[in-house]
């Protein structure tokens, strides 16, 4: 495997293979699994900010991290700017080193409440999600 150093940020990626955010995959154990066998950076399952926001149950699951995972980006959804700052912060305080925001999922039902690739349709909706994002936290934000 490449084992070439790369950075997002001040983070430090060391190697190529990525394990992709896949929903209802990518949990904690896949993400060890992952790590075991040479992923240099691990991506979790996108997390509703405002799932966040409302504190449900199964959300709060999502939001555990565990240091032999590290480097990983958790990655969060949503369309309103205030949902989504809160949902960044809360994610960087559970311990992401990076924070990535799904501006691609075509899901219906993430859809329909103009999330994930809907946000696409409304690029200055996009930009103020991301801005949001980037304005409540100290680590990096992608998209
Ligand atoms: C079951 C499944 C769930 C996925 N969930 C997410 C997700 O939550 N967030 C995201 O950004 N992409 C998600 N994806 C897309 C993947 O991250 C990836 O971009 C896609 O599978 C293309 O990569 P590949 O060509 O290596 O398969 C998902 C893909 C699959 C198959």
């Amino acid at each position: 495997m490449n084992n070439k150093q790369w950075q997002i940020g001040a983070v430090k990626i060391d190697g190529q293979a990525i394990l992709a955010p896949m929903a209802g995959v990518s949990d904690i154990a896949y993400r060890l699994l992952a790590k075991e066998h040479g992923a240099a950076l691990v991506c979790t399952e996108m997390v509703s900010a405002m799932g966040i926001k409302y504190k449900n149950e199964r959300t709060h699951e999502l939001l555990r991290i565990e240091d032999a995972e590290r480097p990983v980006s958790m990655q969060i959804f949503g369309s309103n700017p205030e949902a989504i700052a809160l949902g960044a912060k809360v994610v960087a305080d559970a311990g992401a080193d990076i924070v990535d925001i799904n501006m691609g999922c075509p899901v219906k039902k993430v859809v329909t409440s103009g999330d994930g690739s809907a946000l696409m349709k409304n690029p200055d909706l996009a930009a103020r999600v991301a801005e949001a994002a980037v304005e409540a936290v100290d680590v990096p934000v992608t998209v």
